[in-house]
């Protein structure tokens, strides 16, 4: 039975490597194992991004908030020397959102943390926390889950003690429609009908560092808000106090941007594809996180 939590049997305080510590989620999960006594270092290729508050209310960590800052590369593994020198466990939130690299999903989301996989499982660490999607069956067939799976079942096949976790959609993209409400109108596409329930990235840490901790193997996780896009919408125009104006874009009218885009760039192409898709398919998970879209909403506006 492997021991957990934050301290070791020697009293000393175990040691976690956050990866993608500059992301939205990244950021969160880097505070919250530093809150629970976990001495913590920070991947990242800008300790300055590091520092600095990010978008949607993502918190900046100055240096002397956690234990060590890296800056490395995790695409290009010659940068990571030392990386995981007297690293017990590791936690990636790596991969693209609205990167704009030139990089595939293949090459970040698989390909990066497979490097991080490789000299995690070569320094001996005891367990890796890795962050995928949720309802990988229904959205198989897109570039980012092919490469989110592909990290999984490398993952389940190391023998690696390890924790996958399933969110739902981010609040961090919530705050991008709520910036297209504050513009005046929000674009959704297909009907808007399709249900999901987005997590506060504050409370996705907390699921994380529990997964970190606890035995569960897959963890789903969403917030306390089973909403439709459209829904999300309405509800970012009543926190501003403006009238909803929304602007439907057919199903079959973003599938043919999202192919004309890819015949321009695989990267956004891919992209947009996964935009498309998650404008169709439901993503409800249990419901751990306890903010309220609305809260958050009143926040940032
Ligand atoms: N957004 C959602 O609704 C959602 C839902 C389910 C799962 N997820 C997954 O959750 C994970 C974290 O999402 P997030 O919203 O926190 O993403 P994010 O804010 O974009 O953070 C992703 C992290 O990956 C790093 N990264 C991306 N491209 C890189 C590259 N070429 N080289 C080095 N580092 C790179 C980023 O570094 P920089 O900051 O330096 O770019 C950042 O630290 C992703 O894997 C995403 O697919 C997201």
């Amino acid at each position: 039975m492997l021991e957990r939590g934050p301290l070791k049997p020697d009293g000393s305080e175990r040691r976690v490597l956050v990866a993608g510590a500059t992301g939205y989620l990244g950021k969160f999960v880097a505070l919250e194992f530093k809150r629970r006594g976990y001495w913590v270092r920070a991947l990242t290729r800008s300790a300055r991004r590091l520092e600095e508050a990010g978008p949607f209310t993502a918190p900046g960590i100055a240096a002397e908030k956690i234990d060590d800052v890296f800056v490395g590369e995790v695409t290009k593994p010659e940068t990571l020397d030392d990386l995981f020198d007297g690293i017990d466990l590791v936690f990636s939130a790596v991969g693209i959102s609205r990167q704009r690299d030139g990089l595939s999903f293949e090459q970040v989301d698989y390909q990066a943390n497979r490097n991080l996989l490789d000299a995690a499982q070569r320094a001996g660490v005891q367990k890796f926390v890795y962050v995928s999607m949720l309802g990988e069956d229904q959205i198989a067939d897109l570039a980012i889950t092919k490469a989110h799976e592909k990290m999984v079942a490398d993952l389940q096949a190391s023998g690696l003690d390890h924790a996958i976790v399933r969110p739902s959609g981010y609040f961090s993209d919530m705050g991008a429609v709520l910036d297209m409400a504050k513009r005046g109108r929000v674009l959704l596409v297909g009907d808007g009908e399709n249900h999901f329930n987005p997590i506060f990235g504050g409370d996705l840490a907390e699921v994380c560092v529990d997964a970190a901790e606890g035995d569960a193997r897959e963890v789903e996780a969403g917030g306390p808000d089973n909403l439709t896009q459209r829904e999300v919408a309405e509800l970012a125009f009543d926190v501003l106090g403006k009238p909803a104006k929304i602007t439907v874009i057919p199903m079959w009218l973003a599938r043919g941007c999202a192919r004309f885009i890819g015949l321009l760039s695989t990267q956004f192409g891919d992209l947009a594809e996964f935009i498309v898709t998650a404008g169709e398919v439901d993503a409800v998970a249990p419901a751990r996180g306890k903010t309220t879209l609305r809260s958050y909403f009143e926040k940032l506006a």
